[in-house]
Formats: C-alpha cells, structure tokens, sequence
C-alpha cells in the first residue's frame, strides 16, 4: 500500500506524490480528517485526486493513502428506501452520527451491517451454481430480493441455510471454500455484465398522456428531458419517479437544490403505488448530491445509482433510473476537468464529455440476466438537462440528444401560460414508436397508433392554422378548419394538460388514456359529419357534449369516458338528420 503525500490542493483535486503502485480509480484517503477520494490521473509517482469531500483545511505533507480498491457499492438487502450521498453514505445515518447534514471524513457503509435478514434458500448442497444464479431470497418490504452468485463466481454448493444473517454473515460455501454472503460489492465505473440485450419492446408506462400516448419510451430505453428554470424538469422527474410501473425506482437528486430532495423525502412516504397499492418509498432509493454538496461526489453520484440499478436488474426486475440534472454532473465534470487543467472542448467541457454521457446511457437496456435465459431485467434511464437560459444548443443538450430516443423538450413559453406538463408536442419525439406498437395493439387497442397518429397530424395542423388566424383572424377560416381548432384545444387542454397535483389526473390509466383520446377524436368525426349534412360549425361546437369532453380528466370510472361516445352519437349526429 502506497503512503503518500498531499503536495497540491486545488478545489476538489488534490496532487500526492510518492504514490508510485497505487491504480486509477482506486480510493484513496487523504489528511488527516482521511477525506475519500478517487484517483482520476497518474503521472509518475503522483496521483491526481478527485475528493468527495470539502478540502478546506487541508495542508501539504498531510498524509494520503491509498485503499487500494476501487469505488465500490454495497449490494444486498437493506437498499430499498435508503438515502445516500453520490459515495453511498446514508444520509440519514450522517445526520445522526455528525449532528448536521453531512460532515467531513466520516465514513458510514451503504448497508446496515448490524441488522439481520431473513434468508430463504432456493439451492441445496450439491447443486451446482454460477454468475447470477439465485441462492435464495430475502423479503424486503414487499420485494423478494434475490440474492445471486456475484460475477465471476461459479461451483458446486457445499453448504448452504435458512435463517436470520446480517449482510457479512456467510449464507452458503463452494467446494472450493467460496463463501457468499447476502452482500456484494461493486465498483461503480464498471457496467454489470449480462448475457444479451433485447431489442426494445414493451413500453414503460407512466400514467402520463404525453408520455404514454404520444412519445413513449421502452422499458430499457432512454429519454431525455430538457428545459430551462422552472419549465418542469423537477416534477417531470418526480412524477415518473412516482407513477412509472417498474419494480425499482433510483432517483439521483444531481446538484439541483437541497429543497426539492426535501419534497421528495416528505411526500415519498406518504404516496402509495397505484398498481400494488404499496408505499412508493418501498421500492425507490434517492441519492442526493445537492448543489451545497460537493462536486466531485456529485460526479460519481450518476455511477452509483446505475450501479445499484444494474444489481436490481439482475435480479430480473424493471428499474427506473430519474437522474436530475445532467446538467450539473456535466459541470462536475467540467470542473475537475479545469482543475486538472485540461485542454477545454466546447465550452469549457472536456473532450471526454461526450463519451462519458454515451458509457453512462450505454447502461440502460433491457437485458438477459447472466443468471438464467428466462431472466430478464430492464434500466430505464430518464435524464434531465438544464441548459443554460433554456438553450438546447449547448454541448449536454446536443451529446444527448445523440444517444436518448425519446426526447421530451420542455417549453418555457407553456410553462408562462402554465400548460402542465410544458411538453411541447411539436418539438418532441419519440424514436420508440414501431417498438412499442405490437405492445399497445395486443394490450390496449389495435388502432392506438392510428389515434397517435391522427392527434399529431391535427396538432402539426393547428400550428399552420395559427398562424393563418394571426393574418386574417379565425373568421376567414372555412368551416371544417374552425372545428380542427377546436378539436386541438381539446387535445391540448383536455389530453395533454395533466396536472401533477391533481388527486384523480396525477395518475392516468392506459385504457383511461386511449378512451379520452378516442372520445376527442370520435367528436372530431362527428363534427365533420354534420359540416357535411350542411349544420353550421357554430351550431355543432354549441352542443353540450364539449363540457363532458372537458371534464373527462376528472373521472376515474373509464365506463363514464366511454358513454360520451353515445352521447355524441344522440346530439351531434342526430343534428341536421332528417327525421
Ligand atoms: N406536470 C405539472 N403539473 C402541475 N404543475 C407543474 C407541472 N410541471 C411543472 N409544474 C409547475 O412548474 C413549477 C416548476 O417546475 P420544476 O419542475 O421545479 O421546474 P425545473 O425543475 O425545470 O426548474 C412547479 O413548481 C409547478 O408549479
Ligand atoms: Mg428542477
């Protein structure tokens, strides 16, 4: 083990010498406060160090030793519902043990090492195991967390019980002496392995209108959410983090303040999963590495949760990764970078930025576990980026927009006229489309791409039409574009406009979603069909059945969304009809 040196102090990095035999990445302790951090650069016998910690104080010749292990996680049970900092200390246990939020040089492991589980073998002796077999599970809140034979471990089971084991406690011994406890760990930087990834397929649903219904992303896929101030990245993120149906939720609070953590943290544990009626604290973990945090665990924060995403997905479950806001990993990055004094890329970011975002995307996919063939786990990733002054020409906007396939662009001009979520249709897209189709057709309706369809080809319409009613004012419009109009307030007011605050809308069922749509569109018809029978568009949009079409977010009972339908049929169609 190298014992080094501090020789030079900048900000976050920090230059020891005498460190000849220590390796990149390693962990390394630095001062006498032992402040960790990572080594990101050698150069003879000095490393250049990224610390997770404030160096304040900090004094050359203080000592700096390596670990000589990589940045790992602990893996096992006792994550669900943990708070961690970007290095995996419980946030919670800080507080306690430091009196205040976060303090330097204390070192709490991931996981409770006190407490006991109960494990439930599904091996005996003499079976033989390998990578990411299951040896047994453990029930965690309502999750059975399956406990697997770590990466590059395989033989035959010489031992293995039942019973109550804290997460160092041998569960089961190889022939060959191996012993496997509840616990793994795992170095962040380095993806999981898998056997192979699937082709996208089935989508991940959000209980969101725009999302689902219009630009949905695949479980295993990828999106992104950009936007300026207070255009929605937050709540975007939190409602996804809230309602998407996947087993496993990591949210990274990513240098965004400490108050929207604090949001979460108190309403998490009051909210309940619609689809298991569970608390949706139970199968979520946060890390927050907020603005007041310092940077370079803010760096490592998106690695740590991947990883603890990735160890979920082997299992054969479906993850949810709400990272909030790349943006300001991406500043982390750049400001090591210009500690380093590296030569700057575009505006001040490394060269290295682009790659970066790729790798950690790169970890999202919907996968065949190394367990089994008929073990399948997903990583859906959902990153928000804050480009200054809501300029999607910068470098974190343009290097995702390269790798996400969906792509929701938030809009500042709808979040002035508080049109929620401030999606805007027109510049989104969702590269998932003929993924998800065969999904939708087999399990919603078959003409749901049509409707999708239809509903973007009116709302592309309606922008041309606006712009016409700015030169001549709506009256020069003939008649069956009065009611196209018409029929995009609807889907604009009541389809896309879905508040996250509202008891019953928050959440929006996938067939609630395709009968609301059908309903706008069927009205659409109906409306042409009377201009054509010769009934005035003004005769036809007095009809009372609009207010029903306006209160259909409000109703829970699909049956009531359906009945408009017939309602329709009674007013708009009998107009005009001779009798
Ligand atoms: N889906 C939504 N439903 C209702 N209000 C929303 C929604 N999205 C955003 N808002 C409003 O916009 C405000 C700013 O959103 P926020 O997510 O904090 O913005 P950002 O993170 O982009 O800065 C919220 O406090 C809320 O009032
Ligand atoms: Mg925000």
């Amino acid at each position: 083990m190298s014992e080094g040196y501090v020789s030079r102090v900048s900000g976050p990095v920090v230059i020891a010498g005498n460190m000849l035999g220590s390796r990149m990445y390693d962990v390394v302790l630095v001062g006498d406060e032992q402040l960790p951090g990572e080594i990101i650069r050698l150069d003879g016998d000095e490393a250049v160090i990224q610390v997770y910690e404030d160096t304040v104080g900090l004094k050359i010749n203080e000592p700096v030793v390596s670990t000589d292990l990589p940045l790992s996680v602990e893996l096992g049970p006792g994550l669900l519902s943990s708070i961690y900092d970007g290095v995996q200390r419980p946030l919670p246990a800080l507080a306690d043990k430091t009196g205040s939020f976060i303090s330097r040089g204390v070192s709490i492991p991931g996981l409770d090492h006190a407490k006991k589980w109960d494990f439930v073998p599904q091996c005996k002796p003499g079976d033989k195991v390998g990578a990411g077999d299951c040896i047994g599970t453990v029930k965690e809140f309502h999750l059975e967390h399956r406990i697997l034979v770590p990466p590059g471990i395989a033989g035959t089971i010489r031992e293995i019980a039942g019973g109550s084991f804290t997460v160092d406690e041998p569960v089961c011994t190889l022939d060959d002496a191996t012993t496997l406890t509840l616990m793994q760990r795992w170095p962040v930087r380095k993806s999981r392995p898998y056997r192979t990834k699937l082709d996208p397929a089935l989508p991940l649903l959000t209980g969101q209108r725009i999302f689902d219904a219009l630009f949905p992303v695949t479980k295993g896929g990828t999106a992104m959410i950009p936007g300026g101030f207070g255009t929605g990245k937050t709540v975007s993120e939190q409602t996804l983090a809230k309602w998407s149906d996947t087993q496993i939720v990591v949210y990274i609070g990513c240098g965004e303040r400490g108050n929207e953590m604090t949001d979460v943290l108190s309403e998490f544990p009051e909210l309940v999963d619609p689809r298991t009626e569970k608390p949706l604290i139970h199968r979520t973990i946060l890390i927050a590495n907020t603005s007041n945090m310092p940077v370079a665990a803010r760096e490592a924060s998106i690695y740590t949760g991947i990883t603890i995403a990735e160890y979920f997905r082997d299992m054969g479950y479906d993850v949810a990764l709400m990272a909030d806001s790349t943006s300001r990993w991406g500043e982390a990055l750049r400001e090591v970078s210009g500690r380093l004094e590296e030569m700057p890329g575009e505006e001040g970011y490394p060269a290295y930025l682009a790659s970066r975002l790729a790798a950690f995307y790169e970890r999202a996919g919907r996968v065949v576990c190394l367990g089994s063939d008929e073990c399948m786990g997903s990583i859906t990733i959902v990153g928000a980026v804050s480009p200054p002054g809501g300029d999607f020409s910068e470098p974190i906007t343009q290097n995702t927009l390269r790798i996400a396939g969906a792509f929701w662009a938030l809009d500042t001009s709808l979040a002035n006229r508080r049109h929620f979520p401030a999606i805007n249709w027109i510049k989104s897209y969702s590269l998932y489309l003929d993924s998800v189709e065969g999904w939708y057709g087999e399990h919603v309706a078959d003409d749901w791409r049509e409707l999708r369809e239809r509903a973007m080809f009116l709302l592309q319409k309606e922008v041309e039409l606006q712009e016409i009613v700015q030169l001549v004012g709506p009256d020069a419009l003939p008649e069956s574009e009065k009611i196209i109009l018409e029929v995009t307030r609807m889907l604009r007011e009541d389809f896309l406009q879905q508040s996250a605050y509202d008891p019953v809308d928050s959440f929006c069922p996938l067939d609630k979603q395709y009968w609301m749509l059908s309903v706008i569109l069927y009205y659409y018809d109906a409306l042409a069909a009377g201009l054509n029978r010769g009934v005035s568009s003004r005769q036809l949009l007095d009809l009372p059945v609009r207010t029903d079409i306006a209160r259909m977010k409000e109703l829970s009972d699909v049956a009531a969304i359906k009945a408009i339908i017939d309602d329709i049929d009674r007013s708009i169609y009998t107009v005009g009809v001779e009798q």
